[in-house]
């Protein structure tokens, strides 16, 4: 395994076409594009990496599969009455479907829908409180007590988060929220703003490749089930509008996030981080989506078969 990930960083350090690192969060915008990392979490604990694993990210939109993960541990299949489990086929931060469909996202994965899974998991605490519920849930989840929320980027993002704001407001609008809407946002922000490694993101999605348990730590954290059934929303829905090329590319469940990182899961095998911060036109980052794609080439993990 480390001649593989070795292999695909020395061949990622040589591609010219990057991608283009995001500029609608403006923090975002003052990250290097030369960077790329690749970590690689077995089932048995082992963790292999290859480029700049120590280097944190911003891990954006890939937190919403941990704070889905907390919505079912709360509210368990409640959540479906708040959010759908259909591909949008639509960008992450589309208004379209809200409202034909009531006010219901598509799936926790698009920004509205993890907007409405950020008030589902508040229930009535304080913004603090569940902030440090999300960010010891991470933590415990990477067996890494370092783990923080970058508080320049949420800052950033609540600067320059009308649209999240209309979504947000549009939902509301419909009568689905129990928290007031600067509270919902507040919550999603920071919680899109945690930075974290590849080291740190491959052990976190552990969990999900292992039938629910980490195997570092022994804990079980969810179902085998309930690890199977957040493994589908991310094959079909945690691309976008991208989720199809992802599959058949990659052939991975995976979750992409604008900061340039993409944890995917090879189930039963692995635990897989990618990041590098230049995206594609969708908004997925375009190193780490071909690192994986030959990582699938290199191994036989993808669920599509050998
Ligand atoms: O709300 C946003 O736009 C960002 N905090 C998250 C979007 C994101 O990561 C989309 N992913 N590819």
């Amino acid at each position: 395994m480390q001649k593989i990930v070795d292999d695909i960083a020395a061949q990622m350090a040589s591609r010219t076409e990057k991608g283009t690192v995001a500029s609608y969060i403006p923090q975002l915008a003052c990250v290097n594009p030369d960077q790329f990392s690749i970590s690689v979490a077995l089932a048995d604990g082992s963790v292999f990496s290859a480029g700049c694993a120590q280097t944190l990210f911003s891990i954006q939109s890939i937190s919403k599969v941990f704070t889905l993960t907390l919505a079912l541990g709360k509210l368990g299949e409640r959540v479906w009455n708040r959010v759908g489990r259909e591909p949008s086929g639509d960008p992450f931060n589309s208004i379209v479907q809200l409202e034909h469909e009531q006010g219901k996202p598509r799936n926790p994965f698009v920004n509205a829908g993890a907007i409405a899974i950020a008030d589902a998991i508040i229930q009535g605490h304080q913004p603090k409180e569940i902030l440090a519920e999300i960010l010891q849930f991470m933590r415990f989840l990477a067996n890494d007590e370092s783990i923080v929320i970058d508080e320049k980027v949420a800052r950033s993002e609540e600067l320059t988060g009308e649209r999240n704001a209309s979504l947000a407001h549009f939902m509301a609008s419909f009568g689905h929220f129990e928290n007031p809407v600067d509270i919902v946002l507040g919550t999603y922000f920071h919680h899109c703003s945690i930075a974290m490694n590849t080291v740190q993101l491959a052990t976190a999605g552990l969990f999900l490749a292992n039938s629910g348990v980490n195997p570092i730590t022994g804990y079980r954290v969810v179902s085998s089930d309930r690890a199977k059934r957040i493994n589908s929303l991310m094959l079909m829905c945690g691309h976008y509008d991208g989720s199809g090329e992802f599959a058949y590319r990659v052939g991975l469940p995976g979750k992409s996030g604008v900061g340039g990182g993409i944890l995917a899961i090879a189930p039963c095998n692995a635990s897989i981080a990618v990041w590098s911060p230049g995206l594609d036109t969708i908004g997925n980052s375009k190193l780490g989506t071909e690192a994986l794609e030959l990582l699938t080439q290199k191994t036989d993990w993808s669920v599509f078969g050998k």
